[in-house]
């Protein structure tokens, strides 16, 4: 593994590798363990969106690995005014050790690991989510036990999250479900790769995708960059909701996953996102250790 620029790009043994590690990174900080695997090293960390979970769990995560972050917002960085990717990437590859960047396109993460000559992260595009799927795919585990042969539902959006928990449910053997408002589907070419390559389920009928549903995922109606969308979603999106009603139809001991923020009352109620807050908070803790996980294998050698 070179980069982190799609789950995609991993094979099944590489995905878990990086959860078996994570698990072990997250036993080690319960138990007051050291792991400096990364002394030394920085990692720096371009924004041109918000966040909390990223940004944090990154930073914490380099500092608790022995190394160092730092928080690069494009608001500051010559990128904002317009400097090239190509150029940044290069003199950045020559300060730092890798780079976690959460932008809009695609191209341009895949555009940084084409210029640079050190590992990239993707923090976050329009099109994916990786790390918060591996963080997703440990928290399943820890619950389930297994995830080969679990079923996974998300509802609403199929947006960056939709598109990298479909790669991650049938690269890991498990089958998923994608309840979401005709229009809005994940995207095409993931659903074609999906179908030749697992079990999944486009549908605009919610309680058919939450059947018996090991874990049922939901994300915001209106992603970040959509924001003069919101209006027209909340119409589009009525009804996508995770709720008591639906969680009758899945299984009764099924989780409720979230990457958060949450938009309680839209994608999901205050009452099941209270209800299963352990397995969302879990969930989030667990996006510092299988982030670990990610940069020790790519910045350790
Ligand atoms: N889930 C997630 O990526 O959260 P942030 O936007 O706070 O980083
Ligand atoms: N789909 C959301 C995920 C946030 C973590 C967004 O892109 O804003």
């Amino acid at each position: 593994m070179k980069h982190l620029l799609k789950l995609g790009d991993l094979s099944k043994e590489e995905i878990l590798d990086l959860l078996g590690l994570a698990d072990q990174l997250k036993f080690e900080r319960r138990n007051n363990i050291p792991h400096p695997l990364l002394a030394g090293k920085t990692l720096g960390m371009i924004f041109q969106k918000s966040s909390t979970r990223t940004r944090v769990s990154f930073e914490a995560g380099m500092y608790q690995l022995g190394g160092n972050a730092l928080f690069l917002s494009s608001r500051d960085l010559q990128i904002g005014r317009g400097e090239p990717v190509q150029d940044t990437a290069r003199v950045l590859s020559r300060y730092l050790d890798a780079i976690m960047i959460r932008t809009y396109a695609q191209s341009e993460v895949e555009d940084l690991a084409r210029y640079g000559t050190i590992p990239i992260i993707n923090g976050l595009t329009d099109y994916a989510h990786p790390c918060q799927v591996l963080a997703d795919l440990q928290t399943i585990r820890e619950y389930k036990g297994t995830l080969q042969g679990r079923k996974l539902a998300f509802i609403g959006d199929g947006n960056n999250m939709a598109n990298s928990l479909i790669v991650g449910c049938i690269k890991t053997g498990m089958s998923v479900a994608v309840g979401c408002p005709k229009g809005y589907t994940p995207d095409a070419d993931i659903v074609r790769w999906a179908r030749e390559n697992g079990d999944v389920l486009i549908t605009d009928d919610i309680f058919e995708a939450a059947k018996d549903a090991d874990a049922v995922y939901t994300d915001v109606w209106a992603s970040m960059g959509m924001e003069e969308e919101a209006d027209r979603r909340r119409r589009d999106f009525a009804g996508f909701q995770v709720n008591s009603r639906l969680m009758a139809v899945a299984r009764p001991d099924a989780i409720v996953l979230h990457c958060l923020p949450a938009h309680r009352g839209e994608e999901i109620t205050d009452e099941i996102l209270e209800k299963y807050a352990a397995s969302i908070f879990d969930e989030a803790e667990n996006r510092l250790h299988a982030q670990k996980a990610v940069l020790v294998r790519l910045m350790n050698g």
